[in-house]
């Protein structure tokens, strides 16, 4: 990340505030209060995995969604409920409202949002695609509506390799952006000809190839999983690398006892559930001379909780934490968002 990213993201991070613990009266009259209130507003949650398992199980008995970045943008657009309650990071609200203008996009709260967008402004961003007309525009799904504006291409972890190698096929020369590690890894996988954006994710980028060797060691039987936003060395050993979902996928099918995951640690829940009896480590994200801020757990899914959950629901008006996009903006994201729909309907997962 450049510097002025660097200090961009910190003051982001200085600004961000945990929910507050709850306890357990206060805890299942919020679940019990939030359930009614999306019957009564029509509304359906759609939850990441990295948001709190509290979330996550809420969405579950709810008829909502727990999902990776991708089939949380699918199942808002093709759900009938006329409002989407996004528990996740700003720009999968973003997403969701310009794939469903007509319906009501709500966030938990409005200042979650994530280090690859905030690295990622508009404005370099534009100068950096004129200054190579001659690539084609492939921008991750963690990025603005305006910088998805700017692009031929939006593209998830989950279809990352495939599109690329679709485009590379096709002759095209490719501009990445924002994430460098992700960015890196397509471009390895594929042989494409691959310029990329110098983004990074904080949670990701934290883990430690030497961290995940000894643990290794200790642990011979077990199987190393990592999400591409990892560093090129995590990445390097990795068993199998992929997107959230197809993470959840291995630890179920692997025969590995053990897993070792790097990837942010709210996706335990779901992993835990589908890789039954199965022993989940986190990758390490310390080791000698390491800091580590962000620790496995992204800052800004952590502000999803159920308070402010419960909160911009009972405001009947939404008026508080609704997504709006510019419709002008929104109606030329909408194109490349709708790429990335369709091809991802034709792939396997
Ligand atoms: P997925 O698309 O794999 O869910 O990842 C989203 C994300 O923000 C990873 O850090
Ligand atoms: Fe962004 Fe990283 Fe958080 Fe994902 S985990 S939302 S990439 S900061």
């Amino acid at each position: 990340m450049t510097a002025e990213a660097i200090e961009l993201v910190r003051e982001h991070l200085d600004r961000v505030t945990p929910p507050e613990s709850l306890d357990e009266s206060r805890r299942l009259q919020l679940r019990q209060r939030i359930t009614e209130l999306l019957r009564e507003r029509d509304a359906v949650l759609v939850a990441h995995y990295y948001t709190d398992p509290e979330i996550q199980s809420l969405a579950e008995e709810t008829g909502g969604c727990v999902s990776d970045s991708l089939e949380m943008a699918r199942f808002g657009k093709e759900h009938s409920a006329t409002t989407l309650v996004v528990a996740g990071v700003r720009f999968m609200g973003e997403t969701a409202k310009i794939l469903s203008p007509e319906k009501r996009v709500l966030m938990p709260t409005l200042e979650a949002t994530c280090s690859l967008d905030i690295g990622c402004p508009v404005e370099q961003f534009s100068a950096f695609c004129d200054q190579h007309p001659d690539r084609t525009v492939v921008v991750y799904a963690n990025t603005s509506a305006a910088v998805k504006a700017r692009a031929d291409w939006v593209v998830t972890s989950s279809i990352a390799v495939d599109l690329i190698d679709y485009l590379d096929k096709r002759g095209e020369k490719i501009l990445w952006a924002p994430d460098q590690h992700l960015g890196r890894y397509v471009q390895q996988k594929t042989g494409a000809d691959v310029l990329c954006w110098e983004g990074a994710c904080i949670v990701h980028e934290e883990f430690k190839a030497r961290g995940v060797i000894d643990l290794k060691k200790a642990h011979p039987d077990a199987a190393v999983l990592v999400h591409p936003e990892s560093p090129e060395a995590v990445v390097a050993i990795a068993d199998v690398v992929g997107s959230t979902s197809q993470l959840i996928r291995a630890a179920a099918e692997l025969p590995n006892p053990t897993m070792i995951v790097a990837t942010d640690r709210g996706i335990f829940y779901k992993m835990q559930q589908l890789a039954k009896g199965k022993t989940l480590i986190e990758a390490p994200t310390a080791g000698s001379g390491a800091t580590c801020r962000s620790c496995a757990h992204c800052p800004w899914m952590a502000m999803n909780g159920l308070e402010n959950l419960c909160h911009v629901l009972e405001d009947e008006q939404g008026a508080g934490q609704q997504i709006f996009v510019d419709p002008d903006i929104a109606a030329r994201a909408m194109i490349p968002l709708d790429r990335m729909l369709a091809f991802g309907r034709e792939r396997p997962r």
